[in-house]
């Protein structure tokens, strides 16, 4: 069976380490890799939204020196004459030699993997999971603060819908001496089944709160999140918690400490103020920079290729 990545626990702590560390290379050696993919190509079968997570898949198979086809919009594919999943898989399977796919249904690059004889990466399934954000979280970490282990993290937003938030949750819990502070409004928790499933199994120190300011002074990383707007049933309720929790730099200059590196995936509404970009302490560009490098290192261990 072809190897897919649906969840980041479908890859081991070693290989995740193995694949930061390659992409550390790359971006030390980028000729090194231009040519690795060669005739290969990757197939962008999105299903919902995306700008980063779509381009820098496409631009890091350009890179590799390969070809991208695909769609960026479910109304323009058959999914608007009631294709199932499977089906377009099988079809692209024909096509491209890897998938990625995001859908705004929880599970559905799951079913697409089960259906595949290419790997299939998850690049965004509903409010589940979203593995490849969370490598380019992990590059992001270790390139700025040296490790993966021994620092107190803080999520900040929108913790139940926000994907990103559950991955990198999953991956942590693997590495020694985390602690996790989970800051959110009482409607937009953590879900129960993270909770149980990862942190409590895994005996990770964690608190919940409402105060962001409260907490920031004990934070080494922060990863503030957006209000998942696509995932309310409700307007109002979604227009009620939007602006929960906004950064400013005045904020960060009166609590934080001197070497906390800010994160987000992007994209950002209200949550940061834009007048915390240029602070040292803000690594969200940069950490979109790093998606393009993790995308690379993860679709040539995908298609099994080195550049030696
Ligand atoms: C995130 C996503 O799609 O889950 N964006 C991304 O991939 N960089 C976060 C978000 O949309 O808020």
């Amino acid at each position: 069976m072809v190897r897919s990545v649906i969840s980041i626990l479908d890859l081991s702590v070693e290989e995740i380490n193995k694949l930061l560390d390659r992409a550390d290379d790359i971006i030390a050696n980028p000729a090194k890799y231009s040519e690795v993919c060669r005739g290969k190509k990757l197939a962008t079968l999105f299903f919902e939204p995306s700008t980063r997570t779509r381009l820098s898949f496409e631009a890091a198979m350009y890179e590799l020196g390969g070809h991208v086809l695909g769609f960026s919009d479910a109304g323009s594919s058959s999914a608007t004459k009631g294709e199932s999943v499977a089906d377009t898989t099988k079809m692209v399977s024909c096509y491209a030699d890897i998938i990625a796919m995001r859908h705004p249904k929880e599970g559905a690059p799951l079913v697409s993997s089960m259906h595949s004889s290419i790997p299939v990466i998850n690049a965004g399934d509903g409010g589940h999971n979203h593995p490849t954000q969370t490598l380019t979280d992990l590059l992001t970490i270790r390139r700025k603060k040296g490790r993966l282990n021994n620092f107190t993290i803080g999520f900040c937003g929108d913790l139940k819908f926000g994907r990103t938030v559950h991955s990198l949750i999953q991956a942590l819990s693997r590495y020694a001496g985390i602690k996790i502070v989970l800051i959110s409004p009482d409607e937009l928790k953590l879900p129960s089944y993270v909770k149980k499933d990862v942190l409590q199994k895994q005996g990770i120190e964690y608190v919940q709160t409402t105060d962001l300011e409260e907490v920031l002074p004990e934070l080494d990383v922060l990863y503030m999140t957006r209000v998942q707007k696509e995932r309310f049933l409700s307007e109002e309720e979604y227009i009620r918690l939007r602006d929960s929790y906004i950064l400013t730099r005045a904020k960060l200059v009166k609590n934080a400490k001197e070497d906390l590196i800010v994160l987000h995936p992007l994209p950002r509404v209200n949550e940061i103020s834009t007048d915390v970009d240029d602070d040292p302490r803000a690594c969200y560009f940069e950490q979109a920079l790093c998606g393009k490098y993790v995308r690379m290192s993860l679709i040539m261990e995908l298609l099994g290729l080195n550049a030696d």
